[in-house]
């Protein structure tokens, strides 16, 4: 078993010409790509998620990627779902999913592209499934040594990450003052149901050897000890011991932190490779894993 893998590349922190017409759109996503490639690329690339927020750009990526490698899979991470201008909201018509669709429809129309989304592929003999996935509560009551109501998580999730205020499903979100200057965001995005859809995705793959998402489906050991106890850690896990234990895959490469990870727990070796935002690993590229 032989593939390269990233995460959390986040390309528009890093290529910051937007328009295609300017004079450097491509070339500096070019010269990025070159800067992702190991030294011996391997056939297959996996992507964990969370690549940019600009079709235009993740795209290209993609297109240049796939001169050196046959097949790329791929999910999403949250950031594939952010709505991050006035303009890209005009775009999707304030609907994350229009976002998404756009670009399995390029990935199914790209011979090599392959978006995971609740499927599988098999490349030489290797069964890759895989899905976004979303996060569950189950950090937060494990720290909190309770059972704890949805409504007190997701109002911490709501306040804690930017997500619910860049992902919505058709409405744009709106500020409600509370008083002494403060104000909450109201959306439409159900943090959730879209969580028990992607479960649901997931758990109808019948045999993957590898599975690819972009949350992690446990508390990974190597997670650096400043996360452990934090409530925030939540939103980046879920309770994925029914599918590892149905799957039982030889490994699951995932994303969303940006801490790098190498661990083995039972007979699963767990991949985190994320790029990061600029300056957060230094020297990070695409890696190769090998396992004969
Ligand atoms: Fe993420």
């Amino acid at each position: 078993m032989k593939f390269d893998y990233i995460s959390d590349i986040h390309l528009d922190f890093h290529c910051t010409e937007y328009r295609t017409t300017h004079k450097n759109f491509y070339k500096d996503i070019e010269a990025f790509a070159k800067r992702l490639l190991p030294p011996k690329p391997s056939p297959t690339l996996l992507i964990a998620g969370d690549t940019g927020h600009r079709f235009e750009q993740d795209s290209y990526l993609l297109t240049v990627l796939l001169r050196t490698y046959s097949n790329i899979l791929l999910v999403h991470g949250n950031h594939e779902f952010y709505l991050i201008t006035d303009s890209i909201r005009a775009k999707y018509k304030n609907n994350s999913f229009l976002r998404l669709a756009e670009m399995k429809d390029f990935c199914d129309s790209t011979p090599g592209l392959h978006f995971l989304d609740g499927n599988t592929v098999t490349i030489d003999s290797i069964t890759y499934g895989g899905c976004g996935m979303s996060w569950d509560k189950t950090h937060y009551e494990l720290l909190c040594e309770s059972e704890v109501s949805t409504s007190e998580v997701v109002s911490f999730y709501k306040r804690y990450l930017n997500d619910y205020r860049n992902i919505s499903c058709g409405t744009a979100p709106y500020k409600i003052p509370t008083g002494y200057g403060a104000s909450v965001f109201c959306g439409d995005f159900d943090p959730i149901r879209f969580f028990e859809s992607q479960y649901n995705k997931l758990k109808s793959i019948e045999k993957a050897d590898v599975v690819l998402t972009h949350y992690a489906p446990l508390l990974h050991p190597s997670m650096p000890e400043q996360y452990k106890h934090h409530l925030g850690t939540s939103f980046y896990y879920f309770n994925g011991k029914e599918i590892i234990d149905t799957l039982a895959p030889k490994v699951w490469v995932f994303g969303h932190t940006h801490s790098p990870a190498h661990d083995i727990v039972d007979n699963t070796t767990y991949l985190c490779n994320p790029y990061g935002y600029p300056r957060e690993n230094p020297g990070a590229r695409i890696i190769t894993y090998t396992k004969d």
